[in-house]
């Protein structure tokens, strides 16, 4: 077993505690891996012209760094960074036990920069990875401190098989926003080539209501 693993174990958090809460919530009906997310949605339509888009992400390992440059390149929308004060420690183990501590406590991150003036966007996309079968808490931060005054909001996340509450802890928290449908995406730096290209432009073209 590499040193990672056992961290992994120990921390609570292996890949077959992972697959159950992904088997539990696939039973449940709360997400199918590269499948948009079906929860309340409502659908986004533009009209004509292409809706000035605003992509706000977080990501630790790059995962989700990806997708926001995709859909950027897809959309020719703004992308805006979250980025934490501290470093999260880089060995695994103590990773996942401070965002568990952060979770637990409430204890959140503060951030570099305050939210961006979404104002001129008629559409706001956040992505964050999927942290203890959560929003990261890193976007919770954000969350806490934005408020998105009516704006169309869709979430999208990147995971290893377990989102679990995701997509309901980020509409309750999405301030103000009116909450459509959202993308998971299972491991996308490794997915089938195409595949991750079919997803966003499948969910893309829904949020533009073509
Ligand atoms: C602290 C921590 C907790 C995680 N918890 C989960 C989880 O509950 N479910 C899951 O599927 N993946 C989990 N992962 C894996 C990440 O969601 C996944 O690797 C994601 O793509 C990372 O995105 P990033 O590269 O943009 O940081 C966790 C990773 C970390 C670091």
């Amino acid at each position: 077993m590499s040193n990672e693993t056992k961290d992994a174990n120990k921390a609570g958090l292996s890949r077959r505690n992972l697959l159950k809460v992904t088997a539990a919530g696939l039973l449940a009906g709360a997400a199918i891996p590269l499948l948009p997310y079906l929860g309340s949605t409502h659908s986004y339509a533009s009209g004509t012209g292409r809706a000035k888009m605003l992509i706000i992400y977080y990501s630790l390992t790059g995962n989700t760094k990806y997708i926001a440059e995709q859909i950027r390149k897809k959309t020719g929308g703004d992308l805006f960074v979250i980025e934490t004060v501290k470093t999260y420690p880089s060995e695994y183990s103590a990773l996942t036990e401070e965002a568990k501590r952060e979770l637990q406590t409430g204890d959140l991150p503060a951030l570099k920069k305050n939210p961006p003036d979404m104002s001129s966007y008629d559409l706001v996309l956040v992505g964050s990875p999927v942290w203890w079968y959560t929003v990261s808490t890193p976007v919770m931060s954000f969350l806490r401190q934005a408020d998105f005054a009516g704006k169309k909001v869709s979430a999208f996340c990147t995971h290893e098989g377990g989102i679990g509450k995701f997509f309901p802890h980020f509409k309750e928290q999405a301030k103000n926003a009116v909450v459509l449908e959202g993308l998971d995406l299972y491991k996308p730096r490794q997915a089938r080539k195409g595949e991750v290209d079919k997803a966003l432009d499948l969910w893309l073209s829904k949020l533009r209501g073509k």
